[in-house]
């Protein structure tokens, strides 16, 4: 068996992250105690809420101190089991840290049935992005047929699939992302009604009222600041926001202003409520099981920007921060054929 390698976080990040903030360790490959799995990772996800860890802003979660490896979620294959409920070989989803090879309880893993996609949408449409669409989505946005709704970050993990839910539910879909490309695949990719582009358009209100004649029902924030105080000039009775995200504020040095533009919840009798993905863990399989039947009609689509190799991770993470992914950001370790358990 070969080395270990592991990303560790070598500088504290002010602002956006460096890659000089990142350093590859090489070192031996973890051996797995009673009751414990070596996972041999293929394919590692990098996503917004660790620049989050490394900041500390989860009052219930472990911090990213400098020196930890980097924390992540991870698919591999089970390289030794200690534990009988996983067998050498087996397909496995888990927060295994960005590294060749990671050791985990087997509590502490999820089994991937290879039947539902490839073994990277567990990462992805059918992992903890996608089920962040599906529960924020119908549970807390609640959207009904014939209403508008708008995602911000629509091109993203999470917002491609809450707007394709959406669509499922028979609502009108705008979309909310930061290039001509990301608005053309929404569009005709995805099937969004309309989109817009963020970064260009110099009057984003104006353009939800064009986008949005019966105004907006539901907004799936995934970027909160200017963009939530533009959808809250267009609210409709009753209005929902779902704040999944405010991603164009992790990278600030100081706190945002706010709460704003109460005014027009008192207005439209709107209701606003933010929600953590992990609270639903328990009901995966639940929504894992509906988000794979809508793959499997061609319902719900799903695209994946790849970065290969563990050393190619921090850029991978920096370049999702300044939104150079298209759907979900991904990095690739191994090739699953080259694997030798
Ligand atoms: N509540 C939860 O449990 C939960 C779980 C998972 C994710 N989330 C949140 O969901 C959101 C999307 O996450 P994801 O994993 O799907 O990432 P993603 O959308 O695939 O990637 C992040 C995207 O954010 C956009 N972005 C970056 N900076 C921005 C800015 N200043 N203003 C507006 N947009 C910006 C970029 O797209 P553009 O090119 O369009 O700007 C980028 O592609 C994040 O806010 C994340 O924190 C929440």
């Amino acid at each position: 068996m070969d080395e270990n390698q592991r990303i560790v976080l070598a500088a504290k990040p002010h602002g956006l992250p460096r890659e000089s903030d990142f350093a590859l360790v090489r070192g031996p490959v973890p051996q797995p105690g009673p009751g414990e799995v070596l996972v041999r990772c293929l394919w590692l996800s990098v996503d917004p809420y660790m620049r989050g860890l490394i900041d500390a802003v989860y009052p219930y979660v472990k911090p990213i101190l400098v020196g930890d490896t980097m924390f992540g979620g991870a698919v591999g294959r089970v390289a030794v089991s200690n534990d009988p409920a996983f067998a050498v070989g087996e397909l496995v989803e888990g927060y295994l840290g960005w590294q060749l090879y990671a050791v985990a309880r087997a509590s502490e893993l999820r089994r991937i049935d290879p039947q539902w996609g490839p073994p990277s949408t567990a990462l992805g449409v059918l992992g903890m992005p996608g089920m962040t669409a599906y529960f924020g989505m119908t549970e807390i946005g609640e959207p009904q047929a014939g209403q508008t709704v708008v995602v911000s970050a629509a091109a993203g993990a999470v917002g491609s699939a809450a707007g394709q839910i959406a669509k499922i539910r028979g609502c009108r879909v705008v979309g909310i992302a930061g290039s001509a490309e990301k608005v053309r695949h929404v569009v005709d990719d995805l099937g969004f009604d309309a989109c817009i582009d963020y970064r260009t358009e110099p009057d984003l209100a104006g353009a939800l009222r064009r986008c949005c004649p019966d105004r907006i029902h539901v907004y799936f924030d995934n970027v909160g600041g200017t963009t939530y105080d533009a959808v809250m000039t267009w609210l409709a009775l009753d209005a929902r926001i779902v704040i999944c995200g405010q991603i164009s504020q992790y990278n600030d040095r100081e706190a945002e202003v706010g709460p704003r533009r109460l005014k027009e919840f008192e207005m439209w009798r709107a209701r606003q409520q933010g929600f953590r993905v992990l609270d639903y863990r328990p009901r995966y399989g639940e929504g894992i099981a509906e988000m794979a039947r809508w793959l499997a009609q061609g319902r719900m689509r799903y695209r994946e920007t790849v970065a290969q190799g563990l050393e190619n991770s921090a850029g991978a993470f920096i370049g999702m921060l300044q939104g150079r992914n298209i759907g979900k950001q991904l990095v690739q370790l191994a090739q699953d054929a080259a694997m030798n358990h």
